[in-house]
Parts: C-alpha cells; structure tokens; sequence
C-alpha cells in the first residue's frame, strides 16, 4: 500500500484498471486487515456498479472513480443512513468550493442544478445490529466533456468551470471532509449533521412534482426521519414519508 503523494493523510491504492473500485477493496478486505479509510482509485472500470444494479460509465482518467472502508460499528444499523448524509455533504461541500448551485438529491446523489454530478454506492456489511463495515463507492464527473452513455442528465465539473481539474486535489478534499464529518458523527453530532444535510438538499424550497406508486402529486420536502425516509407535505396539507426507491422526483 503507497501513500498518495500531495500530503494526502490516507492509505490509497491506485490501478490503472479494475472491475470495479468498491470490489477490489472489499477483497483487499478479506485477504487483510484494512486500515479504515483507505482508498481505492481506478482510471477505468470494467465492471463499475451504480446504484439498481445499473453499471456506472467513466470516460478514461478523466473523473474520480474511487472507493473507501469505514468500520462505523458505533451506529446501529437502523442509523445507515447516517453515513449517506456523511459522504454526501463532504462531496457537495468539496465541490462548492469550485462552484456555486451543487445540493443533495435524496438520498445520496450530488446534482448541480438539474444534472447528476456524483454517485454513490455504499454496501454496507450488517452483523446483528451494527454496522460491522461500509463500503462506499464514489464516481464523481470531473473532467469528461462528452457523455454517451444512457444516464439520465450528467455532467462534469470541467463543464461547470470550464476548467480541467487535478482528480488528486479532488480526492484529497473529499476525503478530508468524509474524516471530519465522521468525526463529528462519532462524537454525537448527527442532530447538526441532519440539519447541514436538510439545508443542502434538492428542491428543498417550495413545491415541487413528484410520483410515488399511487401517481403524480405536488409536494414539499419538508424533512428526513433519522432513518433517512423522506418527509413530503402535499399540497392538501397532507404529510407523507417514503423509503429510498418508493417516490421519485419528476424532472
Ligand atoms: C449511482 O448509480 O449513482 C452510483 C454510482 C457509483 C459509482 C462509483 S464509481 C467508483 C465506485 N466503484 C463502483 O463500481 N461504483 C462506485
């Protein structure tokens, strides 16, 4: 294992190619003991995963696909979503710092304005009731200029600024935020991180469309459950709670 140059804090590994970032290191895992927080970078993908079991698709080099170990055997299983809020303000907040108009899609993806940034798979592996160890699996959109593949709305960072950007910073900033909100998650303060994460999210003024299995309707968010379900007010005034997967946004 090879420290990352640039005063980067973190053991990180990085391969030309791999299946998929967030598998290579849940093998490193069985095969070793694996400090948490180290990372695992990839120039290319042959097999990423996203999110629905769809594949995640990455132009050469150009972005930062990459996946960390967290062992959070301090939460419970019931507080999964915890580290959702966690590795999403730390992308949302790095990439502010390029730019302006970047939010939290509940429950894990970054948008700037309408389009889909970053993505996130985070596995995590349950015994009992802990949290025993959480895979998370970032693809972030850096520096490609074109898209193909069938994903709904992306776009890059490059896009954004205009700028090609250094991955290496990228990383080094979204790992260093991940370090401090999950400090702070350890030391009790999930009310402060749930009321950072609220104010960062998507549409979170005003109504807005959205479909759950019974149709379209026009809500509000109006808050996360600490279970991570969605709280929606519609417009009759009636509250309404959804589960990751069982209400969607309508563009
Ligand atoms: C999504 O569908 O929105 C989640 C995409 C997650 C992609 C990243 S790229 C690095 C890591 N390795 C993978 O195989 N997937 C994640």
């Amino acid at each position: 294992m090879m420290p990352y140059p640039d005063g980067f804090s973190f053991p990180c590994i990085h391969m030309e190619e791999t299946d998929s970032t967030s598998l290579c290191l849940a093998r490193l895992c069985t095969e070793q003991e694996v400090r948490e927080m180290t990372v695992v970078t990839a120039d290319h993908q042959t097999a990423g995963r996203g999110q629905r079991g769809n594949s995640w698709e990455s132009g050469e080099g150009e972005n930062l696909l990459f996946s960390t170990v967290l062992y959070p055997t301090f939460l419970s299983a019931k507080e999964q979503f915890r580290l959702s809020q966690v590795i999403s303000l730390a992308v949302k907040e790095t990439l502010d710092v390029y730019a302006e108009d970047f939010s939290v899609k509940w429950p894990n993806d970054i948008f700037w304005k309408e389009k889909k940034i970053c993505g996130m798979l985070l596995e995590n592996d349950l015994t009992g009731i802990q949290i025993n160890r959480c895979i998370a699996g970032i693809g972030i959109n850096i520096n490609q200029e074109e898209f193909h593949s069938p994903a709904p709305n992306p776009v890059s960072l490059r896009q954004i600024t205009g700028k090609k950007e250094d991955l290496s910073d990228v990383l080094k900033q979204v790992m260093e935020r991940i370090g401090m909100y999950y400090e702070l998650l350890k030391s009790g303060k999930g009310e402060w991180i749930d009321a950072r994460y609220q104010r960062s999210l998507f549409r979170n003024t005003g109504f807005h469309d959205f479909q759950d299995q019974q149709g379209i309707f026009t809500a509000m968010v109006t808050g996360i459950e600490p279970g991570g379900r969605l709280i929606l007010t519609d417009d009759t005034g009636r509250e309404r709670r959804y589960a990751f997967k069982e209400v969607s946004y309508l563009y």
